[in-house]
């Protein structure tokens, strides 16, 4: 199968465009639309629905979603309305599309993209990727192979989520200069790779275009340490890519 709409669901946007997955490419202009205030499931679902049909689309559908996924079902939402918790995600998408969907993680899309096209193209052993964004989310790769929901946005660091004090969003959020943020960054980093030993970390999300401003300044790591090269297409493409390789058919 190889065009399938992606569609990246994010705390700030949703994005979409038809991808072709054995390039890795979109194969139409993007479309993004404001992700609704409160982000309930039924706000969201109409976007999705909205973006379907923007495309005309009928064939599969690929999302993703900014928390854990297992088997469609929703375990977290720590930037979407919380009452997505418990909420069967490839129900709601197929029924309201009529389109076979499947649902996977932000993150793990993004990685699965970076990995087959961009930044880990090739990389054995283990390749952490970030998305430094509305959150942090991680996706973690063994010699190739994924390990679903890492959720590392949410170590503790100075007694708070990480997420709360490195993301892009805490960087507007708390005015932070380059170099502080950075700093916050770096020890972020430091603790994960005190946690993993990476041989590879992979910056990604919207933060992953200006990587000039902050990756220069960040000290002391063993891993080598790269910016994503698919920006924002990551997301789109991987979440597109995943469809009939894992999650639940709808
Ligand atoms: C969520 C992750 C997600 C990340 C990026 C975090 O708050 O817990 O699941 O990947 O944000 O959207």
């Amino acid at each position: 199968m190889a065009h399938v709409l992606g569609i990246d669901i994010g705390g700030t946007g949703i994005k979409a465009a038809p991808a072709d997955t054995t390039r890795g490419e979109l194969i139409a202009e993007r479309q993004k639309i404001d992700t609704p205030q409160p982000a309930t499931p039924n706000a969201v679902t109409e976007v999705v629905q909205k973006l379907v049909a923007d495309f005309s689309w009928t064939g599969s559908v690929g999302i993703t979603f900014p928390g854990v996924v297992v088997g469609g079902i929703i375990q977290t939402a720590a930037n979407l309305d919380h009452s997505w918790i418990g909420t069967d995600a490839v129900k709601a998408f197929s029924a309201a599309t009529k389109l076979p969907v499947s649902v996977i993680n932000d993150a793990d899309a993004a990685g699965i993209a970076e990995m087959a096209f961009g930044a880990g193209h090739g990389v054995r052993g283990t390749v952490l990727l970030l998305t430094l964004g509305t959150g942090i989310g991680s996706a973690l790769f063994i010699d190739g192979t994924l390990v679903p929901n890492t959720e590392f946005g949410h170590i503790q660091i100075r007694g708070k989520d990480a997420e709360k004090r490195a993301s892009e969003h805490a960087r507007e959020e708390h005015d932070l200069s380059w170099g502080a943020w950075a700093g916050r960054v770096d020890e972020y980093l430091a603790h994960m790779e005190a946690l993993l030993s990476p041989d590879l970390i992979i910056i990604g999300g919207g933060i992953s275009k200006k990587s000039d401003k902050f990756l220069p300044r960040l000290t002391g790591l063993r891993a080598k340490i790269v910016p994503a090269t698919m920006l924002n297409d990551a997301g789109i493409v991987g979440a597109a890519m995943a469809v009939g390789r894992g999650g639940r058919p709808g």
